[in-house]
């Protein structure tokens, strides 16, 4: 079909025939974006292959991408690719109706009344798992964090028979899934290779250990707090059915997939920022002493919530290192943005990625992007409330927004709570790069950290380094 001849589409990336933008987008899509957002601006297209895929990089440009309707923009296009992974009755699986019940299943399952319960199984995973550190070492922060998280989110997501009982088994088998999400698996999901066979044979399994655990808990009459209950308990609202073991199962798959690595690499970088920025280690601690001075050693929901310092630390680690580096949408009817009184139109049957990655970065948003200051979020300075509603979007925005924000910030407060009010530590090596050539982006290598046990106390902080209205 012939386009109106008025349109005005974006400006296109200049490279070989067919397979030029295939190649630039492999050798990394952030840098090639980087590159051509100085070149082009904040519009662009790239044709990879037979797809035209169009940046919407800023706030300015991208509010449709986050707020238009699923018949306008939507995932399912995009991320059909964990079909297999989640399975087959969940998320992009299904019929939008059935996807917008399935989320408000997860909601249900995160709300504050369940939240709390979940802290306090935080809370006690991460004492029992730093106090097998001992009272010095070293060990690889990243490594350690990541199985940490693994331990919470079973508890927490899958339940206290995985966590007790199955924590080998089913930590085997996520990892079997996980390792079925391979470059290729983006393009051909069903591709007959072995990762893929060991993938789908994991999910066969997994279905199996939730149906019984299901059934045990259906015959026992005894509901625990955590989101495997909140999933049984699920009705649609549109026929009043329960959701089936394979829902319930496909639930919980993307609830980890959602937080697992995500978190992990979150809580890496934040604790490589703690090691290497004395200032910021310093107004942790202090936040800690002060919080401490209040409740005492009690650490739960309400009190992890008082922990504003740690919260904005957190904040400015996701600004300047989301795990999720571009999300994707597919448009599925024309649509106009204006870049400074130039109007351009993106067609319909384009690919629309934005990135969490450069609009963290963008030097009309964030005074300088580079520098890691968790104050910019401060009551009163606000940066990234200034320039839009989509200047902050690590866990994404409008109709799609993250639906494990709130567990992810007490996940995370929790773990450095326990470690800043325990431990001395410091970095052994340099600040990490970033591995960008993965799906879920995070520091290359171990991170090493030395540390020695002792109760924080005043004589811990560097007060040089705090304000005078902090100390
Ligand atoms: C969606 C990031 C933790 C569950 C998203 C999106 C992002 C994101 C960027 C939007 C994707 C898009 O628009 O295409 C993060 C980050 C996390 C985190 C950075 C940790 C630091 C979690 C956790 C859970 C979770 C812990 C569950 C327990 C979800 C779900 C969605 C989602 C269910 C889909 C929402 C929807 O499509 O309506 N997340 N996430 N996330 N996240 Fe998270």
């Amino acid at each position: 079909m012939l386009r109106p001849k008025h349109k005005n589409l974006p400006p296109k990336v200049r490279t070989i025939p067919i397979i030029g933008g295939l190649l630039k987008f492999l050798k990394g899509p952030i840098q090639m974006a980087r590159d051509e957002y100085e070149k082009l601006g904040p519009v662009f297209t790239c044709k990879v292959l037979t797809r035209n895929i169009t940046f919407l990089l800023g706030p300015e440009v991208s509010e449709h991408f986050f707020k238009a309707p699923e018949s306008e923009m939507s995932q399912k296009e995009v991320y059909k690719f964990n079909v297999p992974t989640f399975g087959p009755e969940v998320v992009f699986a299904v019929d939008y109706p059935i996807r917008v019940e399935q989320y408000r299943f997860f909601m249900e399952a995160l709300k504050v009344s369940k939240l709390k319960g979940y802290v306090d199984a935080m809370v006690e995973e991460a004492e029992a798992f730093t106090s097998k550190w001992g009272d010095e070492g070293v060990i690889d922060i990243k490594a350690e964090l990541e199985h940490l998280i693994i331990l919470t989110a079973s508890r927490c997501l899958l339940g206290v028979e995985v966590r007790k009982h199955l924590f080998g088994e089913v930590s085997q088998l996520i990892y079997d899934l996980d390792q079925g999400m391979v470059p290729i698996s983006v393009l051909f999901p069903y591709l007959p290779i072995a990762v893929h066979r060991k993938r789908d044979a994991a999910r066969k399994r997994l279905e199996e250990i939730f149906g019984g655990i299901i059934e045990k808990r259906k015959k026992s009459g005894i509901e625990e707090n955590d989101m495997l209950q909140s999933f049984i308990d699920s009705k649609y609202k549109s026929d009043g059915r329960p959701t089936t073991h394979g829902e319930v199962t496909g639930l919980l798959i993307a609830a980890l997939f959602g937080g697992q690595h995500t978190s992990s690499i979150t809580s890496a970088w934040l604790g490589a920022y703690l090691m290497t920025q004395p200032k910021v280690l310093a107004l942790a601690q202090q936040e800690q002493l002060k919080i401490m001075e209040k409740h005492g050693e009690t650490l739960n929901h309400d009190v992890i919530c008082e922990m504003n310092y740690l919260a904005r630390a957190m904040k400015e680690t996701l600004r300047m290192h989301p795990p999720l580096v571009m999300l994707l949408r597919y448009s599925h009817k024309d649509f106009d943005v204006e870049v400074r009184g130039k109007k351009y139109t993106i067609p319909k049957g384009h690919v629309t990625a934005v990135s969490p990655s450069i609009a963290g970065r963008l030097p009309t948003v964030y005074s300088n992007p580079d520098s890691f200051d968790p104050d910019r979020f401060k009551p009163g300075r606000e940066e990234d409330k200034k320039a839009g509603t989509y200047s902050f979007i690590p866990f994404g925005g409008g109709r799609h927004g993250c639906l494990g924000e709130t567990f992810a910030y007490m996940q995370i407060r929790t773990i450095y709570s326990v470690i800043l009010r325990n431990f001395d530590f410091e970095i052994v090596g340099s600040f990490p790069e970033t591995e960008w050539n993965a799906l879920v982006v995070g520091p290359v290598g171990p991170i090493q950290m030395k540390y020695r046990r002792r109760k924080l106390t005043q004589a811990d902080v560097c007060a040089d380094l705090l304000p005078e209205s902090t100390v």
